[in-house]
């Protein structure tokens, strides 16, 4: 009998300890613990409840699913071989939180046979990310913890016109790091189709701006050292506006008109950027659509959709000059001039054209000459050498590259991402040129189907020293405008 019910008391005390690491377990995960879970911190919470448990057996190691190891927050952050898991502050847009949430083929990695996230452990996920997907730092008032990519010092700012949304992406990385939520973010209540064309950065990241053809407004807007995400500072109106140029040695921003006005007034605007006052310059031309400034900051040129004009405006007086181009006709889209300033390369929709003008005496404009490119050339961009531009085909799916001393496409850039080349920007180091697509043709498939992206735009890297495309970047429907800055 002693010994019977020795047993049997050493058999109730281990089934009790049973019962009570089970419950140590699992109540501090039962959903409504994780809800009310205020100070998510990684290492606390995000692996211990989620990655560990649901990913880390096919996403960590050398050969981990896509290349992403979600392992540690430093191998989460870099992503995968393809790009970001996450970008800060934003849950909605990032790949990670939309795979275990809307994927067709079922909530990653349920697809895979293998257990998905909870609602409770999605809803955790998402709340991490928009407050930053940060590191657990001593968070106090002034510390708030590591955020990913506030100091990057190469950035490129893409306009994704059809969502009201700018992406910022980190130069070096190749990722997205934060998005700007024109609808959303601190300050802004703008619709749907407020349609942001272009972007240009002040050199020291103060702000930036983005021309708002839906809402007839340039805005200005403080990104905050990249710690936040986008607040509204002010704006400026203007019917229709398209491109901007930035004046690097004065307080004004230039801004052209929207291609899809069909006659908007004849004048560019004149942004006084600290006070946002606007004054419009008269051009007497239809349409004046290109934009470029010269680097010495004295002349802006612009020209018309509807004739062969192009118009030289001093920064300092409004005696606008314009030359008239021989034929072809050429609808001209866009400018880039060369870091020299002494060359402007113009892009025509009709000729498919680039024409390479002489500025090297304003307000006086040469045609040097004319190179046949693709369908549509779009955006020209100059290298830093001045050797090369490039442009989009809009078209054609393609990007021409011309050697700019011999008058000739030296090369021709096809390959999955370009679809509706559109924007161009170049790296300040000249090692990346940016192309921004379009892909409202659907050319460009994304690498996942969340349902209504089948039109996500993409910014193709092309490394300049073999003119391979190096990285295909998913970012918003119809990326247009593109600007690089280094801080
Ligand atoms: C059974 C293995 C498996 C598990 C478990 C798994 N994944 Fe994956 N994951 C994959 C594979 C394989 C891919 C590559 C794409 C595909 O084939 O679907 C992938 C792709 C991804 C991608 C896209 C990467 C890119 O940029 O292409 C993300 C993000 C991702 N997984 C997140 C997660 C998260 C978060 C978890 C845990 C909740 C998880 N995965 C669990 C296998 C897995």
């Amino acid at each position: 009998m002693n010994t019977y019910r020795a047993h049997f008391t050493w058999f109730g005390l281990l089934l009790l300890g049973l019962v009570i690491t089970s419950c140590e377990l699992t109540t501090p995960l039962s959903p409504q613990l994780l809800d009310e879970i205020e100070d998510i911190r990684f290492t606390e919470h995000i692996q211990p409840f989620i990655l560990e448990p649901y990913c880390e057996r096919c996403h960590a190691g050398a050969d981990a699913a896509a290349g992403l190891q979600l392992d540690s927050w430093d191998n989460l952050i870099a992503g995968s071989d393809h790009g970001e898991a996450v970008i800060p502050f934003d849950a909605d847009n990032s790949i990670m939180a939309k795979m275990v949430t809307i994927l067709e083929s079922g909530p990653h990695p349920f697809e895979l046979d293998a257990d998905t996230l909870d609602g409770a452990r999605v809803r955790l996920l998402q709340r991490w990310i928009n407050a930053g997907a940060r590191f657990d730092g001593p968070i106090d008032a002034v510390n708030q913890g590591v955020i990913p990519f506030s100091t990057s010092p190469r950035l490129l700012f893409v306009a994704n016109q059809d969502d009201a949304l700018i992406s910022v992406i980190d130069i070096d990385a190749k990722l997205v790091i934060r998005t700007i939520d024109l609808q959303n973010d601190t300050g802004f209540d703008f619709s749907p189709n407020a349609k942001p064309h272009d972007v240009e950065a002040e050199p020291d990241l103060s702000a930036i701006y983005t021309s708002l053809i839906g809402e007839n407004a340039v805005v200005k807007i403080s990104i905050d050292n990249l710690e936040l995400t986008g607040q509204l500072m002010d704006q400026a109106f203007m019917e229709t506006p398209g491109m901007l140029a930035l004046n690097p040695l004065s307080d004004q921003l230039f801004v052209g008109r929207s291609l899809s006005a069909v006659s908007p007034p004849r004048s560019i605007g004149e942004i006084t950027r600290s006070t946002m006052a606007i004054k419009e310059i008269e051009i007497l031309s239809q349409r004046p659509h290109a934009l470029a400034i010269s680097p010495s900051g004295s002349f802006v040129y612009t020209a018309s959709l509807n004739e062969n004009r192009i118009h030289s405006v001093p920064t300092d007086s409004s005696e606008v000059t314009f030359t008239l181009l021989q034929a072809p006709f050429n609808a001209f889209i866009h400018f880039a001039i060369s870091p020299d300033g002494s060359r402007l390369a113009a892009s025509g929709q009709e000729s498919n054209q680039v024409m390479l003008l002489d500025t090297s005496a304003p307000p006086g404009i040469k045609r040097i000459g004319g190179i046949e490119v693709g369908n549509q050339p779009w955006h020209p961009v100059w290298t830093p050498d001045q050797s090369y531009v490039y442009v989009g085909n809009l078209a054609d799916n393609s990007v021409s590259v011309i050697d700019a001393n011999n008058f000739i496409v030296s090369q021709t850039i096809t390959g999955n991402g370009l679809a509706q080349p559109h924007g161009s920007a170049v790296s300040p180091e000249g090692d990346y040129v940016f192309i921004s697509n379009r892909n409202v043709n659907g050319a460009y498939t994304p690498r996942y189907n969340f349902g209504t992206n089948q039109n996500t735009g993409t910014v193709v890297v092309i490394n300049t020293a073999t003119n391979e495309i190096e990285k295909v970047i998913e970012v918003g429907r119809y990326p247009a405008g593109l600007s690089t800055v280094v801080e």
